[in-house]
């Protein structure tokens, strides 16, 4: 299968800082990757760089073969976004905003469908300014999903929600992943990431690391799989 997304030699400079470090990285159609690091380690900022958000200081990102920095609309409608804080129209319903989201990516879509995939249900006529955080969670990943895009990159999806909902949304990215959509998300809930993702990636001291498979990983350091992961995080490679 080709690659997806490619991504050579990249790196990000904040303030003269090497935030990301000559990174190469690919990522298959259909794999759900976590990204894991510990606060500070670039993981938005990797995101936001995939997403065309922001623009790489050197290096290059390939995403379905195009520059999301250069040619953004090439790829927009192709992928699902949710990064840090969502910005919603708040005096609007969830319908509406997902509403508004699809007539700017110019694809039609069952709506009422779209919030019960991801268990937001009940809100009709609730403006999304007396949203809850995890309402407002749940709602940020239907429009991310809402155009049927072939890629998504989650900032700590999960941050939020409760114990259903996160079970909900573990299924929805299953369901989504046997699509063949291929799922980027962050995460700093480890065992939620053991339960959803397929491949970990480390980012630490710059550098982003893939770790590879996460049965494998299993299979290797059984229940120390925990500390081995958060060593790596704090960037000791001999873990
Ligand atoms: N716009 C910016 N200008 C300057 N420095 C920035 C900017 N954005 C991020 N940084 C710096 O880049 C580094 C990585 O930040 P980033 O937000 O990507 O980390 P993170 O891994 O997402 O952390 P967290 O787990 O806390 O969300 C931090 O040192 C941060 O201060
Ligand atoms: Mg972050």
């Amino acid at each position: 299968m080709d690659n997806i997304i490619n991504i050579i030699n990249l790196t990000k400079q904040f303030d003269g800082n090497n935030i990301l470090n000559n990174i190469s990285f690919n990522a298959k159609q259909g794999e759900i990757i976590g990204l894991l690091g510990l606060n500070g380690a670039g993981k938005t900022t990797f995101l936001k760089l995939l997403s065309g958000l922001i623009e790489p200081t050197e290096g290059e990102i390939l995403i379905l073969g195009k520059k999301p920095w250069d040619e953004p609309d090439k790829i927009l409608k192709n992928i699902g976004i949710m990064i840090e804080t969502p910005v919603f129209y708040e005096h609007l319903t969830a319908f509406e905003n997902i509403e508004i989201h699809l007539e700017y990516m110019g694809v039609k879509a069952d709506i009422d469908k779209i919030l019960k995939l991801v268990g937001l249900v009940g809100v009709d006529k609730k403006l999304v300014c007396k949203f809850s955080l995890g309402m407002k969670q749940k709602l940020a990943i239907a429009r991310a999903i809402s155009h049927n895009p072939k890629i998504l990159f989650l900032d700590e999806p999960i941050n939020g929600l409760d114990p259903v909902a996160i079970i909900h949304i573990r299924e929805l990215f299953k369901t989504l992943k046997k699509q063949g959509v291929t799922i980027i998300l962050s995460s700093h809930i480890l065992n939620e990431v053991f339960e959803t993702v397929e491949n970990i990636a480390i980012l630490s001291n710059g550098s982003l690391d893939n770790l590879g498979k996460i049965s494998l990983l299993k299979e290797k350091y059984g229940n120390q799989l925990e500390n081995y992961l958060i060593e790596r995080m704090r960037g000791i490679k001999n873990a």
